[in-house]
């Protein structure tokens, strides 16, 4: 898919198709998030890939019932190593670069489970000590994303756009 198709026709898909992911699309998709920029090329971020029913399950009550995540056969959960990012840049490694990069890796996934027929759902809404809990995570990984991933049951809508107009402000120049 053409890179401008990709990010304009990417919607959030919240209804899958049972079919499963292969081993091999989903590790293309993870060396596609790893591309991201991030902060002085720490790469703090670490990825669970979770296949198992019952930990997609209880992920799912951790996101407060958001059964979007017990549907999708793959769900990834995209962490941050805070030790890794706050030993390089301190407290604002550990507050905003954290976050940012984390950030770029998961839209650089989910784009390209999309150029792959891939839909996924960014879900931020969870119990950050549930799915630590979950997933069994030391204290320093701190999860920041739940991205289900599976084959659209149907076609999704995109929500609109504000104007550019609204959101673009120019300098004084
Ligand atoms: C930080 C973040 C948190 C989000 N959390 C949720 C969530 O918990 N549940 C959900 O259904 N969608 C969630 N979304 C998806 C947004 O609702 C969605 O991206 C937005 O409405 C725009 O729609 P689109 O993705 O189809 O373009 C989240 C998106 C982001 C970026």
């Amino acid at each position: 898919m053409e890179t401008s198709d990709c990010i304009m026709t990417r919607a959030s898909v919240r209804s899958y198709k049972p079919d499963d992911i292969p081993e091999d699309t989903v590790k293309e998709i993870l060396e596609a998030a790893i591309q991201a920029p991030c902060a002085g090329n720490i790469q703090e971020w670490e990825f669970v890939v979770v296949r198992n029913p019952g930990n997609r399950k209880r992920l799912a009550q951790a996101a407060f019932e958001q059964n979007v995540v017990s549907d999708a056969p793959v769900v990834i959960v995209v962490c941050a190593n805070i030790r890794e990012i706050g030993n390089a840049y301190g407290e604002r490694g550990e507050n905003v670069y954290s976050i940012q990069d984390t950030a770029a890796a998961t839209q650089n996934l989910m784009l390209s489970a999309w150029d792959k027929g891939i839909g996924s759902c960014w879900i931020g809404s969870f119990n950050e000590k549930q799915v630590k809990d979950i997933l069994v995570l030391p204290g320093h990984v701190r999860p920041l994303a739940i991205i289900p991933l599976g084959y659209p049951a149907s076609e999704p809508s995109k929500p609109a756009r504000k104007p550019l107009e609204k959101t673009v402000h120019n300098d004084f120049y």
